[in-house]
């Protein structure tokens, strides 16, 4: 089975678990983009009356281009469920995300929501965390230093550029360093040392966030519940 048809597959699963009248955080990404269209069908079709809360412009477009309903986190008092894709899932359902360069935004609505599904192809679960890079938000003052101390610190830093050589830019206008760690033993106390770095804005492990994971795969889709 190829991989778009996983994700389409984890997408349209998801989409079942919005009811009408919710206020839904809407994740960023390419199997997002198959909840969002699964979404749009369901607006149309069954009326259903839904506010979603977008993370990032991209999301944002797509979801008004279906007919969505979407409003600013800070214009709504709660988000019912958050749906959003992943980079990588460890078999304790940690995960690493920002692969989009979106993982601030998409960390301020998953703390804000009361529950979190994760939507992913299979070829992101991993026993551990960290053959996908772990991205960092980091202001673009200083990172030069800050670039240094994490290669002193042996986390294998290196800036994401775009395709003309350029810093690739956040929402923020922020900067984004991807650690090539290969393997993070340790989430949580990796997560202590990157909390208290001056200079980083968001990392992107999200660690004990997410409720329920949908997997596709060959057969279809599998559901997990994480905590
Ligand atoms: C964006 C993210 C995405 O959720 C993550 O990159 C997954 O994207 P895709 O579904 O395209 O693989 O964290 O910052």
């Amino acid at each position: 089975m190829d991989k778009e048809l996983m994700k389409k597959v984890a997408g349209q699963e998801a989409v079942k678990y919005i009811e009408d009248g919710m206020t839904v955080g809407l994740g960023t990404g390419s199997t997002v983009k198959y909840l969002l269209d699964a979404l749009g069908k369901r607006v149309a079709k069954e009326g259903l009356r839904i506010i979603g809360v977008p993370t990032s412009n991209r999301s944002a477009k797509r979801a008004r281009d279906l007919g969505i309903d979407v409003k600013s986190i800070d214009d709504v008092d709660h988000i019912d469920l958050t749906i959003d894709g992943a980079d990588q899932i460890d078999e304790n359902f940690q995960g690493i995300k920002g692969g989009g360069v979106a993982h601030l935004r998409e960390k301020i609505v998953a703390i804000n929501s009361k529950k979190n599904i994760w939507v992913v192809d299979e070829t992101k679960m991993a026993k551990n965390l960290g053959s996908f890079p772990l991205p960092l938000e980091v202001t673009p003052y200083g990172s030069t230093h800050l670039f240094k101390r994490l290669d002193k610190m042996g986390y294998h830093p290196q800036f994401r550029k775009n395709a003309k050589g350029g810093h690739v830019l956040t929402h923020a206008d922020n900067y984004i360093i991807d650690l090539k760690m290969h393997y993070i033993e340790h989430p949580h106390e990796l997560e202590q040392i990157l909390n208290n770095l001056t200079g980083i804005v968001e990392h992107g492990l999200f660690l004990d966030m997410v409720n329920m994971v949908i997997v596709g795969d060959e057969n279809g889709s599998k559901t997990y519940h994480a905590r």
